[in-house]
Parts: structure tokens; C-alpha cells; sequence
């Protein structure tokens, strides 16, 4: 029978789930997800919270097993996320100058992405930068760096992983909108200046039966940079038909574009899903497969 991964692999698509090395011990979770899924992306366990808590202490067991995991099993491997303004540790918000935390970032990165080099497919190397109007989000970075921050990552990030593509990530910014709009113009000037930039993800976390009219196109305006684009983070909350449709037209969306290569769903199952009372993935909480499943293996021209 066909699983999503097989379905995807036929049109040259991954198809992904983000994983909890939590829960890789529990067996439905590692079956489901080594049945279906053709890359993982870990998600929390490559955070700085979680690699770097103390300043230049850096811990990688979660992440490594994720890794390993992944690769004995034939899966590739998202790193999420190297440059973001939430699960950071408190003594990264402490410090006070530009140039000490510019240098801790760089620090930070070459740390991370050098223990992972050779790994990696796609990094999110900086994540949430934006507000919703399209102007940069006022994170501890952008307050005492500047704008700058975010072109520094991507330079440390190429020069600790020369071969991972390095991606900018970010939430409602799957339409075309003021937000989509401020990252395009960022990506379009990095290619003009030859910033180190080579993908976008859009997390597509969404709500069954919204209106997805301008998806394919933002896809491809960003596509036509000279980017990969990636469905990073795919949940939608809802249920039954209504969310079946909504995942069926996600997938088509990026089938239509050549350069959009991965689509990751936030989660293998409702069951831990991050949003809690909620059931916007495609197994349940007993890992049966959903409509949306079954959506999804249709679009993909597989069921
Ligand atoms: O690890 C601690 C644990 O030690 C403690 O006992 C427990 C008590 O609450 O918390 C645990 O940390 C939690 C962590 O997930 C690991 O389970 C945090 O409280 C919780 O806030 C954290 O939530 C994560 C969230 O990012 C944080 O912002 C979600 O799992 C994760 O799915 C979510 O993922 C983000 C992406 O990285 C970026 N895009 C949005 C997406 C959804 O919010």
C-alpha cells in the first residue's frame, strides 16, 4: 500500500513529521513514523534552550538520537532552529551589547550546525523574524544587533555546514500578505547581495477551510528567487472533511511548484500534538489514519 512517504517519493517529494525523541520509545509512534515518514525534523531538541543552556556548554543527546533515529532509517533530517526569539535561555537575553551577543550567536551557530555538519539537509536558520505588517519583529537580535543579525546567521551558518541549505522560517506567511511580502523583499536582497540563503519555510500551521487562494503563487514568487520552499510545520485544526480538503489543497499547492520539495506535518499524531485540545493531524490519538491521510494520498495522485 502506499504511505505518505512512498506517495511523495513518487512526485520527488519528502514527506516529514516533526519528532519528539520522547517518545521514540513508545511503539506506535516509531512504527507510524518509520512506515510514513521519509524525514524528521526534531521539535525542540535542537533549540538553543535545549543545546546551549549555559553560554558555551553545549548538550546534543536529544538532537544526536533524533539523528540516529533518523538515520537508520532512511530518514533526512530538518534542524529546527538555530537564530529564534523563544526557548532561548535567560543568559542569552541578558546580555547587554550588540557585539557580545552578535559574538554568542556566531558562537552559537558554528557550535550547533559544526556538531550536526554533514547531517543536515535543510536548516531553519533563523525563525519568527517578522511581524505580521511585514517589519522585523523587535526579538533581543534585532534590539541589540539590528537588521544585520539575520544575514550574520546565515554567514556563520555557511561556514560552520557548507553543505546543509540554509532556510528562513516563519508562520502566516503562506498567503501573499504584508508578512510574506517583508520576507520576499528580505530573500530578494540576499540573493542580490549573495547572502548565503537557500530556502524558505513556510510553517502553514492553519485552520480547516481557510482561504489558501494566493498559497501556490507565494510559493512560487519565492520560488523564482533562486530558493527552495519547504511546508514546514503543516497542522490544521478542524476535523473530518473539512480538514481533509484543507491538507488536499496544501499538497497540491506545492505539487504545482517544482521547487517546493518537503512537506512536514508538526507531529505524527493528535495525540501530542502542540496544540493541545486540538486535532490537526493526520493519524489520530490511537494512530489511525484520518481523511486528511487519505486527502493527502489523493493529492499525490497515490490513492
Ligand atoms: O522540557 C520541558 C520539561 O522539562 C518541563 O517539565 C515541561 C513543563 O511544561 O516543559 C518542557 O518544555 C516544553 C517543551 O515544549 C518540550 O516539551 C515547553 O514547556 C513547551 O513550551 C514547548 O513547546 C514547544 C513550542 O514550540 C515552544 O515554543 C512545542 O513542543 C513545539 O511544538 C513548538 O514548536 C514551534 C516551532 O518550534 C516554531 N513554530 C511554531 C511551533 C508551534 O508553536
Amino acid at each position: 500500500a502506499a504511505t505518505l512517504g512512498s506517495a511523495a517519493a513518487a512526485k520527488g517529494k519528502t514527506f516529514a513529521a516533526a519528532v519528539a525523541n520522547g517518545h521514540l520509545g513508545e511503539s506506535a509512534y516509531a512504527t507510524t513514523l518509520d512506515r510514513e515518514f521519509t524525514g524528521v525534523t526534531p521539535e525542540n531538541e535542537m533549540k538553543w534552550d535545549a543545546t546551549e543552556p549555559s553560554r558555551g556548554s553545549f548538550r546534543f543527546t536529544g538532537g544526536d538520537a533524533i539523528v540516529s533515529h533518523a538515520q537508520s532509517h532512511g530518514q533526512k533530517v530538518r534542524g529546527h532552529t538555530l537564530v529564534w526569539h523563544s526557548q532561548l535561555p535567560g543568559w542569552v537575553s541578558g546580555i547587554g551589547s550588540g557585539s557580545d551577543l552578535l559574538a554568542a550567536m556566531r558562537n552559537h551557530i558554528n557550535g550547533v550546525a559544526g556538531h550536526y555538519r554533514g547531517k543536515i539537509v535543510y536548516w531553519d536558520v533563523v525563525n519568527e523574524a517578522f511581524n505580521e505588517d511585514g517589519t522585523r519583529r523587535g526579538s533581543v537580535f534585532q534590539q541589540r544587533i539590528g537588521n544585520s543579525y539575520i544575514e550574520e546567521a546565515f554567514r556563520a551558518a555557511r561556514a560552520a555546514d557548507g553543505s546543509a541549505k540554509l532556510c528562513y522560517n516563519d508562520y502566516n506567511t503562506d498567503n501573499q500578505n504584508a508578512k510574506s511580502n517583508g520576507v520576499y523583499t528580505m530573500v530578494r536582497d540576499f540573493k542580490a547581495r549573495g547572502v548565503p540563503i537557500d530556502c524558505v519555510g513556510f510553517q502553514a500551521h492553519l485552520s480547516a477551510g481557510q482561504n489558501l487562494s494566493t498559497l501556490q503563487a507565494n510559493l512560487q514568487r519565492f520560488a523564482a528567487l533562486g530558493v527552495d520552499v519547504n511546508i514546514t510545520e503543516l497542522d490544521v485544526g478542524g476535523s473530518g472533511s473539512a480538514q481533509a480538503t484543507t491538507y488536499g489543497q496544501v499538497v497540491r499547492a506545492c505539487l504545482a511548484v517544482s521547487r517546493c520539495t518537503s512537506i512536514t506535518t508538526w507531529g505524527v499524531t493528535d495525540k501530542y500534538s502542540w496544540r493541545s485540545g486540538s486535532t490537526p493531524l493526520l493519524f489520530d490519538g490511537n494512530y489511525a489514519k484520518k481523511p486528511a491521510y487519505t486527502a493527502v494520498l489523493q493529492a499525490f495522485g497515490a490513492a
